[in-house]
């Protein structure tokens, strides 16, 4: 067979054929420039959202984007669950309180006197609301690529939130992801099965400023790590 599938060959020999091969070289730079500067200039959004809502077409290019990420095996563990019900965000708000109370308990000295200060999510201003999963049994019990580590199709619908952010700002699109929650609330306010994980909870839409810096170092609460820190050579611990 052709497009890359595998062939069987005389004697049983399964070889994969050649698959159709596109130009690879280095964007023009301006089609460079712009890739990092989605990258550099993406933001995590909690209160810069708009009220007005984001297209089916742009929703559909961002949800695309994500469906194209790189996952084990080509396994494409996610689903999306589009989220604009009132209700369903209230809910998850609630949840989100929940959790955030705890969280705040959690912290001393200055951060627990910081953390209450902090907007940590945006769920209800956003017009609309994500979930991207992680469905574990997709592919069935054994899924190239995953065979030794379980929790690569984890790792893959990670891929797909980074996808769908970095085309997010393209669009002039904010995304902020919430990840204060007990994992039970947000599983039984949106019906997952036992199977499928909640990867992300992200809240989207229209924004017209975004922060230079992250909210967070803007606030004093961390900053950037110098990249020099976090670089070895060869093995863990062994400076450049
Ligand atoms: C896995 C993950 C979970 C996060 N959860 C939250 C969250 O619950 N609330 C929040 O305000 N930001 C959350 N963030 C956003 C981070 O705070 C943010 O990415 C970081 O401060 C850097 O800022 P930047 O994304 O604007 O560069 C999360 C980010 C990631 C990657």
């Amino acid at each position: 067979m052709d497009g890359g599938r595998v062939t069987v060959k005389d004697k049983g020999t399964v070889v994969p054929s050649i698959p159709t091969i596109a130009p690879a070289g280095a964007f023009d730079e301006a089609d460079r420039d712009a890739v990092y500067r989605a990258i550099y200039t993406r933001r995590d959004v909690r209160s810069q959202f708009r009220p007005e809502p984001i297209s089916d077409e742009v929703l559909n290019r961002l949800l695309m984007a994500a469906h194209h990420a790189p996952s084990v095996g080509f396994m494409q563990p996610w689903n999306f669950i589009v989220i604009r019900s009132d209700g369903v965000k209230s809910q998850v708000r609630a949840a989100f309180d929940v959790a955030n109370n705890e969280a705040a308990e959690m912290f001393s000295g200055e951060e627990r006197v910081l953390y209450p200060h902090l907007k940590l999510q945006g769920i209800s201003e956003a017009p609309v609301n994500l979930c991207i999963t992680c469905d574990r049994t997709r592919g069935g019990p054994v899924v190239l690529g995953r065979t030794h580590n379980r929790d690569m199709d984890i790792y893959s619908s990670v891929c797909a939130v980074q996808n769908l952010w970095l085309a997010a700002r393209a669009e002039g699109i904010g995304v902020g992801w919430v990840s204060i929650f007990r994992d039970v609330d947000i599983r039984a306010i949106l019906g997952l099965p036992d199977h499928v994980v909640p990867v992300a909870y992200l809240c989207l839409g229209h924004v017209t400023e975004l922060y230079e810096e992250p909210e967070l170092q803007a606030s004093g609460w961390r900053q950037r790590l110098p990249l020099e820190q976090l670089l070895f050579r060869d093995r863990w611990g062994e400076a450049m």
